[in-house]
């Protein structure tokens, strides 16, 4: 399938504040020199914030990671998850068209997307409230047919229950997901042929369903500044269940984030700055920062307490953590002195950057 980017594209793209604060999150997450790593989960948070990724989406992404705009674009349309033409405004649904599917009625379903939404795949609705597309396996095959619509599946469906799902989302209603024909779970459709006593110990809804359930997010965007979800209610139990184990006792508080800032200097010593980038976890960029912040010594951070490490750990925007998680101190003691580890010798040889 040919994908390209659509025709009518947006002026503009910005993710919300609370997205864009997610996203240094995940940035930080990958070695300096790695941020590109990112690009997947940025795109998707894009994409689920506008429902579609538009070219200022994937350039901005692009920007965020420090990536030619080709190398992202490569990626946008590699990867059929995500739709590079605008998608209904209250859902795009997905066919599974595979094989234990499509034996159970897959066809029936595209007919009706067809009939119901728009004669092709990837078409708005004429409200534009709509659009569809046919998948590969979505791995619920024991509950064939099914869809996905939002972040949710509707499983053991038939056109007319299929048909009554999209009318309840036209009216503003989220369905229960699921199966749609009595099941509980995947057991055989002719009812449980073994651990029969399991079934009077059911929730309401299996697992995947109550979750869905709680969190009622399924076809909203993600704005990034959402209330935490509800942690879902555990299902209800038999009484002669016995009782859960008593919570461990609290960790210890942590040491408190603040710390205490190390003495920085002004400009480094007369031989010059040393080499940071040969501590293991300080890439050009965190040498950077770190000589703005006023490090240029290996001495400097040698000497760091545990005071010293948190507040540096805290200010280092978004590579925070690294100093402790990388331990510098233990390198920067041992490059102080004069000697080198198995790291140091490799930027040596040149082998780490160019
Ligand atoms: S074949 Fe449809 S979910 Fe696997």
């Amino acid at each position: 399938m040919l994908r390209r980017l659509h025709a009518d594209q947006p002026e503009s793209f910005a993710f919300t504040p609370a997205n864009a604060a997610w996203a240094e999150t995940q940035i930080a997450k990958y070695p300096e020199g790695r941020q590109a790593s990112a690009i997947i989960p940025l795109l998707w948070r894009a994409q689920e914030q506008e429902g579609w990724l538009t070219r200022k989406a994937i350039e901005t992404v692009a920007d965020m990671l420090g990536m030619a705009y080709i190398r992202a674009l490569e990626v946008a349309t590699f990867y059929f998850m995500f739709q590079l033409q605008p998608v209904g405004s209250v859902a795009h649904v997905q066919v599974c068209g595979t094989t234990s599917c499509m034996i159970m009625g897959a066809e029936g379903l595209v007919k009706l997307c067809k009939n119901k939404i728009a004669a092709h795949a990837h078409e708005l609705s004429a409200d534009g409230r709509f659009s569809w597309e046919e998948v590969e396996c979505l791995g619920a095959c024991t509950n064939a047919p099914m869809v996905q619509i939002g972040k949710d599946y509707y499983e053991d469906l038939t056109e007319e229950r299929f048909s009554e799902i999209l009318d309840a989302f036209a009216a503003g209603e989220v369905p229960v997901p699921g199966p749609q024909n009595g099941r509980y779970a995947a057991e055989p459709k002719g009812g449980l042929t073994s651990l029969k006593d399991s079934a009077s110990d059911r929730a309401q809804y299996n697992a995947s369903v109550a979750l869905a359930v709680e969190l009622g997010d399924t076809i909203a965007r993600i704005k990034g500044d959402e209330a935490p979800a509800a942690k879902p209610k555990a299902p209800a139990r038999p009484a002669a269940k016995p009782a859960a184990k008593p919570a461990p006792a609290a960790a210890p508080a942590a040491a408190s984030g603040e710390g205490v800032k190390p003495k920085m200097l002004k400009a480094p010593g007369k031989g010059g700055a040393d080499d940071l980038k040969a501590i293991k976890g300080i890439g050009p960029g965190l040498e950077a920062l770190l000589n703005e912040m006023g490090v240029f010594h290996f001495a400097q951070i040698a000497g760091w307490t545990g005071d010293e490490i948190a507040w540096v750990d805290q200010n280092l925007l978004r590579f925070k953590g690294r100093a402790s998680r990388d331990n510098w101190v233990d390198q920067a003691k041992v490059l102080a002195e004069g000697g080198e580890t198995e790291f140091s010798n490799r930027v040596a040889k040149g082998d780490v950057y160019d």
